[in-house]
């Protein structure tokens, strides 16, 4: 069954989200899940991305995407009346929904998409939300008004001062965490180094972390490996025993070399996309 895009919208220079047809992925979701897909049947390949939002009426979901490399940037070009061919899903566990009392909910460039509906269903718990979003400049900082709706106090952050505060994420974190009473729990998703810091800092005041990895992932149901990380010294799948573990666990610098792993292959199908004559390396 084919899924057709309903809405499509560029949300910074390489940011976009769309709404896609998917009524049973739409009625099982629930916050930290993900689903992972495929654009055609033509050996395309299989890619995870966070269901940042469902609407369980019409049926659709909304995926926010950043253009990466050559999966995301194909894409980028579909339109409203496209068809993705495949969307397997609700796929991982969800996230535990807890009343923490104060959380800090921590967003780096595409990290603040899966962070959204985290942060929302925490609001709606009841908890305080302090939310730092962060992005390498004002042009790729993305959700600034979701954010500052269900947000109770909020810090932007670029690196270059571009737009709020001139910092990294960790910096607002840190001072967040040296208050009295520090926060009673610690939300932390974007690029893995990033997410690495903010367990540095976290784990120095006791602060629990959850963070959401974002490992290869080629089946995502256990069986191919592509997600193995070490987790307090023992391998763990991410695609089923995650996406979200807690931070102070986690093996980041392996993590880091298996997700540069393909990069050189990566590269090249992404030039080999923009020249216009991309079938994943099967036509060499
Ligand atoms: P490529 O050039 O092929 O790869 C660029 C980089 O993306 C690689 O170096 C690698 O680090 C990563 N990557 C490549 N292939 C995969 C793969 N099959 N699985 C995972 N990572 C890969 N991105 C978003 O923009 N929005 C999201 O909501 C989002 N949610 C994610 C949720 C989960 C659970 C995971 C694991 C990843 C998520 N990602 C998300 C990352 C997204 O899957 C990658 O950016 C995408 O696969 C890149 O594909 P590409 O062909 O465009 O780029
Ligand atoms: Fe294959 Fe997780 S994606 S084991
Ligand atoms: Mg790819």
């Amino acid at each position: 069954m084919s899924h057709k895009i309903v809405s499509k919208k560029q949300l910074s220079e390489d940011v976009f989200t769309a709404e896609i047809e998917a009524p049973l992925v739409a009625r099982a979701r629930q916050p930290g899940q993900f689903v992972i897909i495929s654009l055609n049947n033509d050996y395309a390949e299989r890619i995870p991305l966070t269901i940042a939002g469902a609407d369980p009426q019409k049926g659709t979901i909304s995926l926010i995407w950043q253009r990466v490399g050559k999966t995301t940037a194909e894409m980028a070009q579909l339109q409203p009346g496209d068809e993705i061919a495949n969307v397997a899903g609700p796929l991982g566990n969800p996230t535990d929904i807890e009343l923490f009392g104060t959380v800090v909910c921590v967003g780096g460039g595409i990290g603040l998409a899966p962070l959204l509906p985290i942060a929302e269903a925490l609001k709606a718990r009841g908890n305080t939300i302090i939310s730092i979003i962060g992005a390498r400049n004002k042009e790729l900082l993305i959700l600034e008004e979701e954010f500052t709706r269900i947000s109770d106090e909020l810090i932007i952050t670029t690196d270059d001062g571009s737009y709020g505060r001139k910092a990294l994420v960790t910096e607002p974190l840190k001072e967040i965490c040296q208050r009295d009473p520090k926060p009673n729990q610690a939300f932390a998703i974007g690029p893995a180094i990033m997410m690495k810091f903010c367990c540095k800092v976290t784990k120095e005041f006791e602060v629990p972390t959850q963070v959401s990895l974002n490992t290869i992932m080629i089946d995502g149901t256990g069986m191919c490996g592509g997600c193995r990380i070490e987790y307090a010294g023992q391998p763990k799948f991410v695609c089923v025993d995650g996406p979200e573990f807690d931070g102070h666990k986690v093996n980041f610098d392996l993590m880091m070399k298996r997700l540069n792993a393909y990069q050189d292959m990566e590269k090249k199908e992404y030039e080999r996309f923009k020249k216009g004559k991309c079938k994943l390396g099967l036509d060499q």
